[in-house]
């Protein structure tokens, strides 16, 4: 089937009910992760599903972002909540069919909204074809070629390598051999050097291409490529959570991971307007920018954002890196403030009213800077991580951290829509598949939409603003002298942000106040506050 039709002629906005035609939109657009399970259940099972998202397209619509991007929503055991994919080219029962997928896609694009898609190509479930096949056939086939299949050394593993989710990354078959998982055992890693393996990731991409979705967000960019002989790395122990260890950690970061990079690009390329993003937990600023390069990914999260304290010590030099990563590139920088496997930044700027109050400065820095932007669900809302029950918790690293460590749960909780009580709206069924606590009433959507001083409230202004005032012209940012305590920027088009991370309020600088995250009166701007100003 040929490349869909994608990109019509017409202006800047939603016209004709299809995105506008600009090839490279990506670059300073506003994606919203949707968390598949969490962000709205149409069929009352109390699982988020793709009939959920469709019927809640009106809100992102009015929120004003420019593009999804929707975790796996694939067959799946759910070992890891659908990033262990049995197939990649077919949609989870739980989740709807291709049908209800197509439907959400035309619908999304009459709204202006691009959706792009998980792309999950490191690891497959084990109840894969692929992996079925590599159990029954046995050592030395090809069918577990493309797999990474070894002997052990004596009764130990092949080697030294942790798995990310605890434990080690290797599991033994009854026929002595191991195979490798650099996540949970439900999650074999594929042999990128096997042309097979990456023969069928291009199928994939052109599936889903040819659906007309607009680009993928690859999971575990700096995977795929392992080193030869597969050597020991330095010991470590592992936190529960994809992070940088260094160029110690022989599982990722490899150079050969960019060979795969360059044919994901190559598929993309003979499809106009599309584009990937890479999840790549890689803090070396030129080894990060290695995976931006003209013939590789068009983003690559920078996660510095999302990792740094609520401090201008820690947010100044998260900004300088993240930008000098793609200084020499053709990428813009992509800013993350929190997603699926981190704390929300609510809670991790404090909780409760403080970390609310962060939040909202946080949420006008992110989108006052150059560059990509992924807000995750529930970030309009101000939603906190919730502390849930030991009998609630459901992500693997839960059981192979031998309950040491409580895993991402509390930050997927489903997202409130409606009403006083759980499930908020979120399903029509009040047991949702991680409950929802009481009290929720007040961060609703529909509560907030009526509340113009709420986070929903600031989102919406700060999008609408970032969309269409002239002050967010181009690329650069220039730092501005500021306070102790503060951080100060102007984009090159006037738009000024500074936000006050110390503990008492600054002067205003000169200009017209554009956006607050706290009301500014008297010429100062409140601790824990930002502000947007133009001349
Ligand atoms: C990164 C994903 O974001 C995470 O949720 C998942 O567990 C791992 N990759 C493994 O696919």
């Amino acid at each position: 089937m040929p490349p869909v039709e994608r990109r019509p002629d017409t202006d800047d906005s939603p016209a004709g009910g299809r995105p506008a035609p600009s090839a490279d939109w990506w670059r300073d657009a506003v994606f919203y992760q949707v968390y598949v399970r969490s962000f709205a259940d149409g069929n009352g099972d109390g699982v988020g599903d793709l009939i959920g998202i469709r019927s809640r397209l009106g809100h992102l619509a009015e929120l004003g972002v420019d593009a999804l991007w929707i975790t796996p929503f694939y067959p799946s055991p759910m070992a890891d909540h659908g990033y262990d994919v049995a197939d990649p080219r077919d949609v989870e029962p739980v989740f709807g069919d291709l049908a209800e997928f197509d439907a959400l896609l035309a619908e999304a694009h009459a709204l202006g909204i691009r959706v792009t898609i998980d792309l999950v190509p490191n690891h497959t479930s084990d109840h894969h074809e692929w992996f079925q096949a590599a159990l029954a056939a046995g050592p030395g086939s090809a069918e577990r070629a493309r797999y990474l299949f070894r002997d052990g050394r004596g009764a130990e593993p092949p080697n030294n390598w942790p798995s990310v989710f605890g434990g080690p990354a290797w599991t033994r078959v009854p026929d002595g051999q191991w195979y490798l998982h650099i996540f949970a055992p439900e999650q074999p890693d594929l042999d990128f050097t096997n042309p097979e393996v990456i023969a069928d990731l291009e199928e994939t991409m052109r599936f889903w291409l040819d659906r007309g979705v607009d680009g993928f967000r690859i999971d575990v960019a700096h995977g795929m490529a392992k080193p030869d002989g597969l050597p020991d790395m330095v010991p470590m122990e592992d936190t529960g959570l994809l992070d940088d260890h260094g160029p110690g950690d022989k599982r990722f970061d490899q150079d050969g991971v960019h060979a795969v990079h360059r044919r994901i690009r190559s598929v993309l390329d003979q499809y106009p307007g599309t584009m990937a993003v890479g999840e790549v937990w890689v803090s070396d600023d030129a080894r990060l920018a290695q995976y931006v390069r003209e013939d590789e990914l068009q983003l690559a999260f920078n996660f510095k954002l999302l990792t740094a304290d609520w401090s201008a010590e820690a947010l100044r030099p998260a900004i300088t890196h993240s930008l000098a990563a793609v200084a020499r590139t053709p990428a813009p920088a992509c800013w993350v403030l929190s997603n699926h496997d981190r704390p929300r930044h609510v809670t991790r700027y404090g909780g409760g009213e403080l970390g609310l109050r962060r939040a909202r400065a946080a949420a006008l820095l992110q989108l006052a800077l150059p560059g990509a932007v992924y807000v995750y669900n529930g970030d309009e809302l101000g939603m906190p991580d919730v502390d849930l029950p030991d009998e609630a918790l459901q992500d693997p690293i839960w059981e192979r951290s031998g309950h040491a460590e409580r895993g991402r749960d509390a930050g997927r909780v489903p997202v409130p829509w409606s009403g006083t009580g759980p499930s908020y709206g979120f399903s029509s069924s009040p047991a949702t598949w991680l409950p929802m606590p009481e009290g929720w009433g007040g961060l609703t959507v529909e509560a907030q939409a009526a509340d113009p001083s709420s986070m929903q409230s600031l989102y919406r202004a700060a999008l609408a603003l970032r969309r269409s005032a002239k002050a967010f012209g181009g690329e650069e940012l220039e730092w501005l002298p500021a306070p102790d305590g503060c951080l100060a920027f102007r984009r090159p088009d006037g738009l000024v942000c500074l936000v006050n991370m110390s503990a008492a309020a600054v002067p205003l600088p000169e200009g017209r106040v554009l956006l607050a995250s706290a009301p500014v009166g008297e010429g100062l701007l409140p601790a824990d506050s930002a502000v947007w100003l133009t001349a």
